[in-house]
Protein backbone atom coordinates (compact mmCIF):
# COMPACT_ATOMS: atom_id res chain seq x y z
CA UNK A 1 0.00 0.00 0.00
CA UNK A 2 1.31 3.37 -0.69
CA UNK A 3 1.21 6.53 1.46
CA UNK A 4 0.70 9.41 0.56
CA UNK A 5 4.22 11.41 0.26
CA UNK A 6 2.52 15.23 0.80
CA UNK A 7 0.58 15.12 3.97
CA UNK A 8 -1.33 18.63 4.33
CA UNK A 9 -2.03 17.55 8.01
CA UNK A 10 1.12 17.69 9.06
CA UNK A 11 0.56 21.31 9.31
CA UNK A 12 -2.79 21.25 10.89
CA UNK A 13 -0.94 19.38 14.07
CA UNK A 14 -1.06 22.16 16.07
CA UNK A 15 -1.74 25.61 16.83
CA UNK A 16 1.16 27.07 16.68
CA UNK A 17 2.15 25.33 13.09
CA UNK A 18 -1.21 26.17 12.02
CA UNK A 19 -0.52 30.07 13.39
CA UNK A 20 3.29 29.68 11.67
CA UNK A 21 1.50 28.79 7.96
CA UNK A 22 -1.40 31.04 8.54
CA UNK A 23 -2.23 32.86 4.64
CA UNK A 24 -4.40 35.66 5.78
CA UNK A 25 -3.94 37.72 8.99
CA UNK A 26 -7.14 39.67 10.79
CA UNK A 27 -5.93 42.62 12.85
CA UNK A 28 -7.37 45.07 15.16
CA UNK A 29 -5.67 47.81 12.84
CA UNK A 30 -7.08 46.25 10.06
CA UNK A 31 -11.34 47.37 11.85
CA UNK A 32 -13.17 50.75 11.50
CA UNK A 33 -16.50 51.13 13.63
CA UNK A 34 -19.04 52.54 11.80
CA UNK A 35 -21.22 54.82 14.45
CA UNK A 36 -24.55 56.51 14.14
CA UNK A 37 -25.05 60.01 16.03
CA UNK A 38 -28.41 60.99 16.43
CA UNK A 39 -28.48 65.28 16.08
CA UNK A 40 -31.92 64.75 18.41
CA UNK A 41 -31.22 62.24 21.12
CA UNK A 42 -30.61 62.41 24.68
CA UNK A 43 -29.45 59.20 25.41
CA UNK A 44 -27.80 56.53 23.96
CA UNK A 45 -30.58 54.00 22.02
CA UNK A 46 -30.13 50.16 21.09
CA UNK A 47 -31.01 49.22 17.12
CA UNK A 48 -33.15 47.05 17.62
CA UNK A 49 -32.07 44.81 14.11
CA UNK A 50 -28.95 45.19 15.28
CA UNK A 51 -28.03 43.82 18.66
CA UNK A 52 -25.06 45.86 20.26
CA UNK A 53 -25.33 48.39 18.39
CA UNK A 54 -27.02 51.77 19.28
CA UNK A 55 -27.28 55.45 18.23
CA UNK A 56 -25.32 58.23 19.97
CA UNK A 57 -26.46 60.83 21.26
CA UNK A 58 -23.67 63.92 20.47
CA UNK A 59 -22.92 64.14 23.94
CA UNK A 60 -21.62 60.63 24.00
CA UNK A 61 -19.53 60.78 20.98
CA UNK A 62 -15.94 61.74 22.96
CA UNK A 63 -16.98 58.97 25.55
CA UNK A 64 -16.78 56.42 22.55
CA UNK A 65 -14.07 57.20 20.87
CA UNK A 66 -12.15 57.05 24.29
CA UNK A 67 -13.17 53.77 24.54
CA UNK A 68 -12.36 52.93 20.49
CA UNK A 69 -9.28 53.97 21.11
CA UNK A 70 -8.62 52.06 24.65
CA UNK A 71 -9.23 48.72 22.10
CA UNK A 72 -6.83 49.70 19.53
CA UNK A 73 -9.33 50.43 16.90
CA UNK A 74 -7.90 52.65 14.46
CA UNK A 75 -10.95 54.34 12.45
CA UNK A 76 -14.59 55.28 12.68
CA UNK A 77 -16.70 55.99 9.76
CA UNK A 78 -19.63 58.44 10.71
CA UNK A 79 -23.84 58.21 9.84
CA UNK A 80 -25.44 61.23 11.08
CA UNK A 81 -29.33 61.26 11.75
CA UNK A 82 -30.50 64.77 11.38
CA UNK A 83 -33.50 66.53 13.00
CA UNK A 84 -34.88 67.97 10.01
CA UNK A 85 -35.03 66.46 6.86
CA UNK A 86 -36.14 68.11 3.41
CA UNK A 87 -36.62 66.94 -0.35
CA UNK A 88 -33.72 67.75 -1.28
CA UNK A 89 -31.44 66.62 1.45
CA UNK A 90 -29.78 70.41 1.20
CA UNK A 91 -29.54 70.31 5.07
CA UNK A 92 -26.93 68.01 4.91
CA UNK A 93 -24.45 71.08 3.51
CA UNK A 94 -26.19 73.55 5.65
CA UNK A 95 -23.12 74.49 7.80
CA UNK A 96 -23.14 73.13 11.05
CA UNK A 97 -24.80 69.37 10.90
CA UNK A 98 -24.49 67.11 13.33
CA UNK A 99 -21.65 65.17 11.39
CA UNK A 100 -19.78 68.28 11.37
CA UNK A 101 -20.12 68.86 15.10
CA UNK A 102 -19.23 65.36 15.97
CA UNK A 103 -15.99 65.53 13.59
CA UNK A 104 -15.00 69.14 15.39
CA UNK A 105 -15.74 67.06 19.29
CA UNK A 106 -13.35 64.13 17.96
CA UNK A 107 -10.59 66.05 16.97
CA UNK A 108 -11.04 68.82 20.07
CA UNK A 109 -8.06 67.04 21.13
CA UNK A 110 -5.11 64.81 19.72
CA UNK A 111 -6.25 61.16 19.52
CA UNK A 112 -4.67 57.85 17.70
CA UNK A 113 -8.12 57.54 16.09
CA UNK A 114 -8.98 58.50 12.28
CA UNK A 115 -12.66 60.23 11.35
CA UNK A 116 -13.82 59.19 8.20
CA UNK A 117 -17.17 60.02 7.08
CA UNK A 118 -20.09 59.05 5.04
CA UNK A 119 -21.04 61.84 2.23
CA UNK A 120 -24.33 61.02 1.17
CA UNK A 121 -27.94 62.46 1.37
CA UNK A 122 -30.33 59.72 2.10
CA UNK A 123 -30.18 60.19 5.69
CA UNK A 124 -31.26 64.07 5.25
CA UNK A 125 -33.99 63.66 2.63
CA UNK A 126 -37.58 62.92 3.55
CA UNK A 127 -37.95 60.60 0.58
CA UNK A 128 -34.77 58.40 1.92
CA UNK A 129 -32.81 58.64 -1.41
CA UNK A 130 -29.34 59.41 -2.07
CA UNK A 131 -30.62 63.01 -3.70
CA UNK A 132 -32.67 65.20 -5.00
CA UNK A 133 -35.20 63.61 -6.79
CA UNK A 134 -36.30 64.13 -10.69
CA UNK A 135 -38.09 61.62 -13.48
CA UNK A 136 -38.68 58.78 -10.82
CA UNK A 137 -35.00 58.53 -10.10
CA UNK A 138 -31.97 60.59 -8.15
CA UNK A 139 -30.75 63.65 -10.43
CA UNK A 140 -27.30 62.92 -10.73
CA UNK A 141 -25.91 66.11 -11.37
CA UNK A 142 -27.56 68.10 -9.17
CA UNK A 143 -27.04 65.76 -6.49
CA UNK A 144 -23.20 66.22 -7.04
CA UNK A 145 -23.38 69.96 -6.25
CA UNK A 146 -24.64 68.90 -2.96
CA UNK A 147 -21.99 66.46 -2.01
CA UNK A 148 -19.19 68.45 -2.95
CA UNK A 149 -20.11 70.70 -0.48
CA UNK A 150 -21.00 68.61 2.02
CA UNK A 151 -17.46 66.93 1.40
CA UNK A 152 -15.62 70.15 2.09
CA UNK A 153 -17.90 70.66 5.41
CA UNK A 154 -16.74 67.76 6.76
CA UNK A 155 -13.02 68.14 5.87
CA UNK A 156 -12.89 71.65 7.16
CA UNK A 157 -14.14 70.32 10.52
CA UNK A 158 -11.65 68.03 10.49
CA UNK A 159 -12.29 65.08 8.59
CA UNK A 160 -9.48 62.64 7.73
CA UNK A 161 -11.41 60.95 4.78
CA UNK A 162 -14.51 61.71 3.29
CA UNK A 163 -16.39 58.60 2.31
CA UNK A 164 -19.18 59.48 -0.39
CA UNK A 165 -22.24 56.65 -0.81
CA UNK A 166 -24.61 57.51 -3.31
CA UNK A 167 -22.81 55.50 -6.57
CA UNK A 168 -23.45 58.84 -7.96
CA UNK A 169 -21.63 59.20 -11.58
CA UNK A 170 -18.64 61.28 -10.92
CA UNK A 171 -18.96 62.24 -7.67
CA UNK A 172 -14.96 61.48 -6.43
CA UNK A 173 -14.16 64.53 -9.07
CA UNK A 174 -16.79 66.45 -8.17
CA UNK A 175 -15.39 65.81 -4.47
CA UNK A 176 -11.91 65.83 -5.57
CA UNK A 177 -11.99 68.94 -7.39
CA UNK A 178 -14.31 70.73 -4.51
CA UNK A 179 -11.76 69.68 -2.03
CA UNK A 180 -8.87 70.68 -3.82
CA UNK A 181 -10.23 74.05 -4.80
CA UNK A 182 -11.02 74.98 -0.73
CA UNK A 183 -7.00 73.80 0.02
CA UNK A 184 -8.18 70.26 1.58
CA UNK A 185 -5.61 68.40 -0.42
CA UNK A 186 -4.40 66.01 2.23
CA UNK A 187 -8.04 65.12 2.55
CA UNK A 188 -8.32 61.37 1.46
CA UNK A 189 -11.48 59.54 -0.89
CA UNK A 190 -13.09 56.25 0.65
CA UNK A 191 -15.52 55.75 -2.42
CA UNK A 192 -17.81 53.34 -2.47
CA UNK A 193 -17.14 52.34 -6.23
CA UNK A 194 -18.73 49.16 -5.98
CA UNK A 195 -21.88 49.17 -3.89
CA UNK A 196 -24.85 47.27 -4.95
CA UNK A 197 -28.55 47.10 -4.65
CA UNK A 198 -28.59 44.91 -1.60
CA UNK A 199 -31.30 43.40 0.56
CA UNK A 200 -28.79 43.12 2.97
CA UNK A 201 -29.44 46.63 4.16
CA UNK A 202 -32.14 46.82 6.02
CA UNK A 203 -31.51 46.79 9.32
CA UNK A 204 -29.05 50.14 8.59
CA UNK A 205 -31.93 51.78 7.54
CA UNK A 206 -33.80 51.87 10.86
CA UNK A 207 -30.72 52.38 12.53
CA UNK A 208 -30.24 55.85 10.11
CA UNK A 209 -33.45 56.27 9.54
CA UNK A 210 -32.94 56.16 6.10
CA UNK A 211 -35.77 53.87 4.64
CA UNK A 212 -36.86 54.95 1.30
CA UNK A 213 -40.11 55.28 -0.49
CA UNK A 214 -41.33 55.42 -4.17
CA UNK A 215 -38.64 53.59 -5.81
CA UNK A 216 -35.77 51.15 -4.88
CA UNK A 217 -32.12 52.16 -5.66
CA UNK A 218 -31.62 49.91 -8.38
CA UNK A 219 -31.41 53.04 -10.88
CA UNK A 220 -28.39 54.01 -9.16
CA UNK A 221 -26.93 51.16 -7.21
CA UNK A 222 -25.24 48.08 -9.18
CA UNK A 223 -27.02 45.00 -9.83
CA UNK A 224 -25.65 42.10 -8.23
CA UNK A 225 -25.37 39.87 -11.09
CA UNK A 226 -22.44 41.89 -12.83
CA UNK A 227 -19.11 42.13 -11.76
CA UNK A 228 -17.39 43.59 -14.96
CA UNK A 229 -18.76 46.62 -14.49
CA UNK A 230 -17.46 47.04 -10.60
CA UNK A 231 -13.97 46.77 -12.46
CA UNK A 232 -15.20 49.56 -14.68
CA UNK A 233 -17.04 51.29 -11.44
CA UNK A 234 -13.65 51.06 -9.68
CA UNK A 235 -11.52 52.04 -12.69
CA UNK A 236 -13.25 55.51 -13.14
CA UNK A 237 -13.22 56.39 -9.05
CA UNK A 238 -9.64 55.42 -9.18
CA UNK A 239 -9.27 57.45 -12.34
CA UNK A 240 -11.52 60.64 -10.43
CA UNK A 241 -8.91 60.39 -7.59
CA UNK A 242 -10.15 57.81 -5.07
CA UNK A 243 -7.46 57.21 -2.17
CA UNK A 244 -9.48 53.75 -1.33
CA UNK A 245 -11.79 51.64 -3.18
CA UNK A 246 -14.78 49.87 -1.14
CA UNK A 247 -16.57 46.72 -1.93
CA UNK A 248 -20.36 46.58 -0.54
CA UNK A 249 -21.51 44.11 0.99
CA UNK A 250 -18.61 42.56 1.19
CA UNK A 251 -19.97 38.32 1.78
CA UNK A 252 -21.97 37.61 -1.06
CA UNK A 253 -18.94 40.12 -3.32
CA UNK A 254 -16.11 38.25 -2.05
CA UNK A 255 -15.02 37.45 -6.12
CA UNK A 256 -15.59 40.93 -6.47
CA UNK A 257 -13.05 42.11 -3.64
CA UNK A 258 -10.92 39.58 -5.12
CA UNK A 259 -10.89 41.07 -8.48
CA UNK A 260 -10.71 44.60 -7.51
CA UNK A 261 -7.29 43.66 -5.30
CA UNK A 262 -5.88 41.65 -8.00
CA UNK A 263 -6.60 44.11 -10.80
CA UNK A 264 -5.77 47.28 -9.25
CA UNK A 265 -3.41 46.64 -6.29
CA UNK A 266 -4.98 49.73 -4.87
CA UNK A 267 -6.21 50.14 -1.24
CA UNK A 268 -9.46 48.19 -0.69
CA UNK A 269 -12.40 48.48 2.12
CA UNK A 270 -15.26 45.60 2.29
CA UNK A 271 -18.03 46.80 3.74
CA UNK A 272 -19.15 43.91 6.51
CA UNK A 273 -22.83 45.62 5.99
CA UNK A 274 -26.05 45.61 8.73
CA UNK A 275 -27.69 42.68 7.54
CA UNK A 276 -24.36 40.82 6.82
CA UNK A 277 -24.12 41.06 11.04
CA UNK A 278 -27.63 40.92 11.95
CA UNK A 279 -27.93 37.48 10.25
CA UNK A 280 -24.80 36.36 12.27
CA UNK A 281 -26.72 38.07 15.30
CA UNK A 282 -30.09 36.30 15.08
CA UNK A 283 -28.80 33.02 14.45
CA UNK A 284 -26.56 33.14 17.25
CA UNK A 285 -28.97 34.24 19.69
CA UNK A 286 -31.01 31.02 18.70
CA UNK A 287 -28.20 29.18 19.53
CA UNK A 288 -27.82 28.53 16.29
CA UNK A 289 -24.36 29.17 15.57
CA UNK A 290 -21.29 30.49 17.16
CA UNK A 291 -21.40 34.08 17.34
CA UNK A 292 -17.37 35.07 17.44
CA UNK A 293 -16.39 32.00 15.04
CA UNK A 294 -19.23 33.08 12.78
CA UNK A 295 -17.99 36.85 13.02
CA UNK A 296 -14.44 36.31 12.49
CA UNK A 297 -14.76 33.56 10.13
CA UNK A 298 -16.93 36.17 7.70
CA UNK A 299 -14.22 39.19 8.14
CA UNK A 300 -11.02 36.74 7.71
CA UNK A 301 -12.99 35.40 4.29
CA UNK A 302 -12.86 39.46 3.35
CA UNK A 303 -9.11 39.46 4.27
CA UNK A 304 -8.34 36.54 2.17
CA UNK A 305 -10.13 37.42 -0.55
CA UNK A 306 -7.69 40.90 -0.68
CA UNK A 307 -9.23 43.64 1.48
CA UNK A 308 -7.05 45.54 3.25
CA UNK A 309 -9.68 47.11 5.85
CA UNK A 310 -13.05 45.87 7.28
CA UNK A 311 -16.12 48.58 8.05
CA UNK A 312 -17.64 46.18 10.73
CA UNK A 313 -20.14 46.38 13.46
CA UNK A 314 -18.43 43.52 15.20
CA UNK A 315 -15.15 45.77 15.50
CA UNK A 316 -15.76 46.41 19.34
CA UNK A 317 -16.03 42.44 19.68
CA UNK A 318 -12.97 41.10 17.14
CA UNK A 319 -10.92 44.10 18.75
CA UNK A 320 -11.76 42.33 22.53
CA UNK A 321 -11.40 38.60 21.10
CA UNK A 322 -8.23 39.29 19.18
CA UNK A 323 -6.65 41.48 21.60
C1 LIG B 1 -26.51 55.07 2.29
C2 LIG B 1 -25.82 53.96 2.95
C3 LIG B 1 -26.36 52.70 3.17
C4 LIG B 1 -25.39 51.99 3.88
C5 LIG B 1 -24.29 52.81 4.06
N1 LIG B 1 -24.57 54.03 3.46
C6 LIG B 1 -27.69 52.15 2.87
C7 LIG B 1 -28.24 52.18 1.51
O1 LIG B 1 -27.57 52.44 0.52
O2 LIG B 1 -29.44 51.95 1.43
C8 LIG B 1 -25.57 50.59 4.35
C9 LIG B 1 -24.71 50.15 5.47
C10 LIG B 1 -25.16 48.91 6.14
O3 LIG B 1 -26.14 48.27 5.76
O4 LIG B 1 -24.49 48.55 7.12
N2 LIG B 1 -25.83 55.75 1.30
ZN1 LIG C 1 -27.24 57.37 0.46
Amino acid sequence: MGYPVTRPRRLRRNALLRDLTAEATLSVKDLIYPIFIDETATKRAPIKSMPGVERLPLDEVEEEADSLEALGIPAVLLFGIPGLKDETGGCAHKGGNVIEAAVKRLKKKRRDLLVITDVCLCEYTTHGHCGPIKGGTVDNDATLDVIAKVAVNHARAGADIVAPSGMMDGMVHAIRSELDFNGLKDTAIMSYAAKYASAMYGPFREAADSGFTGFDRSSYQMDPRNSDEAMREVALDLDEGADIVMVKPALSYLDVVYRVKHEFRAPVAAYNVSGEYAMIKAAAANGWLDEKKAAMEALISMKRAGADMLITYFAKDIATLIK
